[in-house]
């Protein structure tokens, strides 16, 4: 079986017990069984019986995405898959709450007691969370991004940590990989830009962000959340680390930052988080924010079509259907070019590309070689520059 990393203290805030860490470990490894062995045997149900089932009466039929879902949800294998991969999410939040709850008081202590920081955190509780957020527990978190259980409080912020990490084999023991591979696909395809002020959107608990600060030391970093308990967290994460990020609780269509104030704009798997609607006004407000010349780089998860998979693809779906992330593969439906354009990117400028993931391996006394390494499996990226041409 496929493991990761464990974390300490110094990768995330949170100290779990033995019998935590036994839970949680089962939690990681039922996910991974349902998406190899269960996910397998659904996989031959779609190969032995539904797409030969579909070819026969249409050969469209059988590469067609919404087809093959229609006919596989009457497979026994694939609602065993599909009831077990909301189990195994539901026992991922349920297994980190049990040290979350332990802690969170000792959590909202350690923030509270914070002086001096060398970052800044500006939260609006007067903010409103998009309808879109509230309308269910984005992938089952209960109480999603933004719930306060208490005031000043962290919890959110350290479920959504401990729960991403058990959730994302190879995202390494500080759930970083995101943020590796963004900075990867950066160094590929603008060369030598050293960005002074960065913005990430939809920040969360800003674990991606804290690659960037570790690559971009004297950069002037930002990141920006609707959701309250996970900026709380992640300025308490910064600041115990000693990591300066300036944090803001806003919505991601209006920042409230000073025009022309970035030279980066930044975003790791928010989009398939938001609707269609307000990406024009999140686009808009980038471009805004950033100077000319600056860049925004989007990374989120892949589309169909780097997924030639058609059975694949439906796995993926599923997600929309039992996890709650139900604009997952409908982000892909949006002409990111024509989005940017309008937004006021040069057509030029802007790349659609492929993010292949930095991916982790503990080290073990068979595999010398792990470590960091770059995975088959990889992100959807857009790049654009505002008022400059792709160079050539
Ligand atoms: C899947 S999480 C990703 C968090 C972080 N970027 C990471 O990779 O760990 C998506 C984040 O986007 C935030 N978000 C969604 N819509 C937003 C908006 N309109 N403005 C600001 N943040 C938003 C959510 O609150 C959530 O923290």
């Amino acid at each position: 079986m496929y493991d990761t990393a464990e974390q300490t203290p110094a990768d995330h805030l949170l100290h779990p017990d033995l019998d935590e860490r036994g839970r949680q470990a089962f939690a990681k490894h039922l996910r991974q069984f349902v998406f190899t062995a269960a996910r397998g045997a659904a996989q031959n149900a779609f190969a032995q019986r539904v797409a030969p089932g579909l070819a026969q009466a249409d050969p469209a039929a059988a590469r067609d995405r919404k087809r093959v879902r229609a006919a596989l949800v009457e497979e026994p294998e694939y609602q065993f898959f599909s009831d077990l991969h909301r189990i195994s999410q539901e026992q991922i939040w349920n297994s980190s709450a049990d040290t979350v709850e332990r802690e969170t008081a000792a959590l909202r202590e350690a923030f509270l007691a914070i002086r001096k920081p060398k970052g800044s955190l500006k939260l609006d509780p007067a903010l409103e969370v998009p309808e879109y957020l509230r309308r269910m527990d984005t992938h089952c978190m209960p109480g999603s991004y933004y719930t306060d259980w208490v005031e000043n409080d962290l919890t959110n912020g350290a479920m959504y940590e401990r729960g991403g990490f058990l959730y994302t084999p190879g995202a390494g023991p500080a759930t970083d990989g995101a943020g590796r591979t963004s900075l990867e696909f950066l160094r590929a395809h603008l060369p030598g830009f050293t960005p002074q002020r960065i913005l990430d959107l939809g920040c969360g608990t800003c674990s991606p962000l804290m690659a960037w600060a570790r690559a971009f030391p004297d950069a002037e970093i930002h990141g920006l959340d609707v959701g309250a308990p996970l900026l709380r967290y992640a300025h308490l994460r910064a600041e115990t680390q000693g990591v300066a990020l300036h944090l803001k609780q806003a919505d991601a269509t209006a920042t409230g930052y000073d025009s022309g104030y970035f030279d980066l704009v930044t975003s790791h798997i928010m989009f398939h988080e938001t609707e269609a609607e307000p990406i024009p006004a999140i686009l808009a407000e980038a471009y805004r924010v950033l100077k000319p010349g600056g860049a925004l780089l989007i990374v989120d998860l892949p589309d169909a079509g780097r997924i030639p998979d058609v059975f694949q693809q439906v796995v993926f779906d599923g997600d929309a259907y039992y996890n709650n992330e139900h604009f997952w593969m409908k982000m892909h439906d949006i002409d990111w070019v024509a989005q940017l354009r309008r937004a006021g990117f040069p057509e030029g400028s802007i790349e659609i590309g492929f993010a292949p993931m930095q991916m982790y391996v503990p080290p073990t006394a068979k595999n010398a070689e792990a470590g960091w390494s770059t995975g088959r499996f990889g992100f959807f990226a857009a790049l654009a520059r505002k008022g400059a041409e792709r160079a050539q």
